[in-house]
């Protein structure tokens, strides 16, 4: 009998097999039908879904406000400042007390003194509020967005994304930003089957967990995941270019800022690295994106780019998960 996904959290993708994964674009596709056409499935009717952000966000909050309210359901917003964690009452007195109230909680926290702390503060809401938590970007993940990035690859390439050479390239920025799309991604390439090739420049290695854990599951799935430090090398033959800056674990921010800027010329995605690319090759990134830093205007803003469908699919990729977990 085939288990219910109804109570999961959504935390890590780690937690979650292909099977689960693959259902979800199933009902995303669905759900997408419905939006266009105007229909109003109350999937979550009476349902309250607390939202607490961290940090700022323009897609995840709008996309998750939007998608509660389509399918009948109540979306707070909360930011940790205007609760009570403001005078310091402790996160799981806070999950214990939300449980209560709602049905499912949607987190965003990055950034805090030490990686994997925000992680930490997601699980022990988990535990002590016993609704499903849905991770909107911790300081490891992003599984939201790369659902909705995966979700966009199938309707683009069809069931053969999956064969399709997919680079994620590191890409220069003047901002420090997190790992959790190329970690993200890492996984969900080898849970799902996919070619993936993580470029980036030396020093800017993703977390050894999620290396370790993708390659252990590619191994099961058959997918490809390799590692280059020449960009110009990941884009020969590239079918989707995936530019996405983030800060490296092996020095401090600000030695970080100085040492990434030898790297301003090269790893901006620019024409002359979608010369190297198969000829239809797509251009994907999560947004925001820093304009002539991470990608010239002329490729974002470029036949090749899909970077608005990637953000219209967060909403239909997120209705699709508060429907099958809440
Ligand atoms: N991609 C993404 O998460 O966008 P926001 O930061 O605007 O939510």
């Amino acid at each position: 009998m085939e288990k219910s996904l109804r109570g999961k959290s959504f935390i890590s993708l780690m937690d979650w097999s292909a099977e689960e994964l693959e259902k979800i674009f199933d009902l995303t596709s669905e759900l997408k039908q419905k939006w266009a056409a105007g229909e109003q499935p109350e999937l979550l009717k009476g349902k309250q879904v607390a939202m607490i952000f961290a940090n700022p966000s323009t897609r995840t909050r709008t996309s998750f406000e939007s998608g509660i309210s389509w399918m009948g359901g109540h979306a707070q917003y909360h930011t940790p400042d205007t609760m009570q964690i403001a005078h310091k009452e402790t996160w799981e007195d806070t999950g214990k007390v939300l449980g209560r109230y709602v049905h499912g909680i949607v987190i965003r926290m990055f950034g805090l003194e030490r990686y994997g702390m925000a992680r930490e503060i997601l699980r022990v809401l988990e535990a002590s509020s016993r609704v499903p938590v849905i991770n909107a970007l911790d300081d490891k993940e992003h599984p939201c967005q790369i659902m909705a990035d995966i979700m966009t690859m199938r309707e683009k390439f069809g069931p053969g994304y999956k064969r399709k050479k997919i680079v994620m390239s590191w890409a220069y920025s003047g901002r420090v930003k997190s790992a959790g799309v190329p970690q993200t991604m890492a996984i969900a390439a080898g849970l799902l089957g996919m070619n993936l090739v993580l470029a980036y420049p030396e020093k800017y290695d993703v977390d050894p967990e999620y290396m370790e854990f993708a390659k252990k599951h590619a191994a099961l799935s058959g997918s490809e995941i390799t590692v280059t430090h020449d960009i110009y090398d990941a884009c020969k033959g590239a079918d989707v270019i995936y530019a996405k800056s983030w800060g490296s674990f092996a020095m401090s921010k600000e030695e970080d800022k100085k040492y990434r800027e030898q790297f301003k010329r090269d790893w901006c995605i620019s024409r002359k690295h979608f010369d190297l690319a198969n000829p239809n090759a797509i251009f994907m990134h999560c947004l925001p994106a820093d304009r002539n830093q991470e990608v010239t205007d002329e490729i974002i803003d470029g036949p090749m780019s899909i970077v608005y469908d990637e953000a219209e699919n967060r909403l239909h990729v997120q209705n699709a998960l508060l429907a099958s977990i809440l």
